[in-house]
């Protein structure tokens, strides 16, 4: 018999610390209005010096168990997405099941930079699948913050520290309709950051306007495969769920799918560009507030460094 993965529960967390496009004006050469305009971005979080992704991701993480009730020892697989590790080792995936004294799942991260949490759920759907796990915790957890150079007005306008996490079971019911997930190392250069042990520091270095025009394209291409995957039109999907990004690679990707941004969950404004958490983080938002309702269909895509890229459709 192969079971879909039901989501069960959702959580999130933001750090206290907001910044806003007015603070960051008084240290770079920028202003609310160039940022507003360019991003949608308004403010972002930003994690204190005693919290770290798997700290955030236990906050996040708890809440989704808290939502699904179940006991947390029934989780078999932890997936943890975050290019901003506590550390190199032990995984963050391991601190977080020490930080939840869960004894008997098996805890790993992923590295996909702002597709991790997409990368994630498609890896926790394989294992569900196949039987070999019944319940999987996937948290997307970054502290941004770290891996930005703030003197870089270019690059520290977009991002923001937090914890997306989600909970999926085993289910005779639909869950996840199908997952798509690629990547292309030929894009290294523009977007990347070198890890402490080369010359360079470790900040993030990014080709914007590039990596823009790439993104808005391979998304849109994403979304087609996953329609034509599950034999779907654009008026199926009831929710978009996008990586926060840029509010106009946003629009774009509603366009192609022909939904008003009223059908799309947007977090930017306030949260800026998570990385792994973002899809997650949304996705969380949409369903606490009660726009996502059971049985409706939802689209959740990304798109970070690497390339890397995907999509998970989700009867929810
Ligand atoms: N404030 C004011 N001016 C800025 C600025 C800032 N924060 N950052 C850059 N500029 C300037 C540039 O120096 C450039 O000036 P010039 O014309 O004198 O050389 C001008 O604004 C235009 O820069 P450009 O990079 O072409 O702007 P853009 O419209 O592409 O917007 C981004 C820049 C970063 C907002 C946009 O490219 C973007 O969002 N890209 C995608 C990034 C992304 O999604 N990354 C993560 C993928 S997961």
């Amino acid at each position: 018999m192969t079971y879909y993965s039901k989501v069960i529960g959702t959580g999130g967390y933001l750090p206290e610390k907001v910044l806003t496009n007015a603070q960051l004006s008084e240290t770079v050469d920028t202003s609310d209005e160039w940022i507003y305009e360019r991003t949608g971005i308004k403010s972002r979080r930003i994690a204190s010096a005693e919290e770290t992704a798997s700290s955030m991701a236990e906050i996040a993480a708890r809440q989704a168990i808290e939502a699904a009730q179940i006991d947390p020892e029934s989780i078999d697989l932890i997936i943890v997405a975050t290019g901003t590790p506590d550390r190199v080792y032990p995984s963050t995936g391991c601190l977080l099941q020490r930080r939840l004294g869960i004894k008997h799942a098996v805890a790993f991260d992923i590295q996909a930079a702002c597709s991790g949490s997409i990368f994630g759920l498609s890896i926790a759907d394989q294992y569900i699948k196949s039987g070999a796990a019944k319940t999987v915790l996937v948290v997307g957890s970054e502290a941004c913050s770290r891996i930005v150079d703030w003197t870089d007005r270019t690059t520290c306008i977009l991002f923001g520290d937090g914890a997306g996490a989600i909970l999926l079971t085993a289910s005779e019911e639909q869950g996840i309709l199908s997952t798509h997930i690629h990547s292309d190392g030929e894009y290294e250069e523009l977007l990347y950051c070198p890890t402490s042990t080369e010359q360079q520091a470790g900040y993030i270095s990014m080709r914007g306007n590039e990596v823009f025009k790439v993104a808005v394209n391979t998304l849109g291409r994403i979304v087609d495969e996953t329609l034509e995957a599950n034999e779907l039109e654009q008026s199926h999907i009831d929710w978009l769920v996008p990586h926060q990004a840029n509010s106009r690679i946003i629009a774009a990707t509603a366009k192609k799918l022909k939904l008003s941004m009223d059908q799309v969950i947007m977090t930017l404004e306030n949260q800026g560009n998570t990385s792994s958490a973002s899809v997650l983080l949304a996705f969380n938002e949409g369903v606490r507030d009660g726009r996502i309702q059971r049985g409706q269909v939802v689209l959740l895509e990304a798109f970070g460094a690497g390339f890397t890229w995907g999509s998970a459709l989700i009867k929810y």
